[in-house]
């Protein structure tokens, strides 16, 4: 057989999942955090790893014990240190769903070393912003990138859309503010071409786990057409 015929096999693809909240530090005991409870990320990474991927998760603090089943899991705490973990995987992957819920002000200056006392007069916090993560992370034309959006509904796909450029995404998962903290979600995904699709015609609410299917499922073929290996 003509070795021009032969057809190589395809690699699995390699997904990199970033979800949960960030903790921005006040002093050694306190921070900032929010209410993202990172399981839409975590039933991705589940779904995906279910079609045979090879599935990276990066964590924040969220409490979803079954996130160590996964098979590569790597924590972090705060924005800067999800930042780092990306600028170091990114490069080595196909997919990235960015899913975590990146805090968006910080405490200016250094981190208090130590624990502040009841007894010191109450601290005024300077807050200053964290800079953007994924609309400035360098990605090449290989690479698929899901954005998210957590939004009020009726702004839902407007912002979605702002979104998908200013993150420089190939597609954004929207959900409305209810979703957050819950079981259930009534994400949209939003293309470029302006196509808006989701589970149900009517856009209701569905268990994350078959949301997460669902999402998966939608947006592999346009991996497939990305993703050349
Ligand atoms: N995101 C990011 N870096 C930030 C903030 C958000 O990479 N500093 C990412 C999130 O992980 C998500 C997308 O940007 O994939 C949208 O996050 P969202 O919190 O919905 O929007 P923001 O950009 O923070 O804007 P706003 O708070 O005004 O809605």
């Amino acid at each position: 057989m003509n070795d021009t015929n032969t057809t190589k096999p395809q690699s699995p693809t390699r997904w990199l999942v970033a979800l949960g909240p960030t903790h921005e530090p006040i002093d050694e005991v306190r921070f900032i955090g929010n209410r993202s409870s990172g399981r839409m990320g975590f039933e991705i990474a589940k779904a995906a790893q279910e079609t045979g991927a090879h599935v990276r998760v990066l964590a924040g603090p969220c409490h979803l014990s079954q996130i160590d089943s996964l098979n590569d899991v790597a924590r972090f705490q705060s924005a800067a240190d999800l930042r780092a973990l990306l600028t170091t995987d990114w490069p080595n992957f196909d997919v990235l769903i960015m899913a975590a819920a990146v805090a968006d002000w910080r405490v200016a200056g250094e981190k208090l070393a130590g624990k502040l006392r009841r007894e010191t007069p109450a601290p005024v916090l300077q807050l200053e912003p964290v800079a953007e993560i994924l609309g400035n992370l360098q990605s090449h034309a290989n690479q698929f990138v899901v954005g998210f959006a957590l939004e009020p509904m009726e702004q839902m796909i407007a912002s979605a859309r702002r979104k998908l450029i200013a993150k420089k995404a190939d597609c954004i998962v929207a959900n409305s503010l209810q979703t957050l903290d819950g079981v259930e979600s009534d994400a949209r995904i939003v293309w470029p071409d302006g196509r808006v699709v989701s589970l149900d015609a009517q856009g209701a609410f569905a268990p994350k786990s078959v949301v997460a299917r669902w999402i998966v499922q939608t947006i592999s073929p346009a991996i497939s057409q990305k993703c050349v290996h």
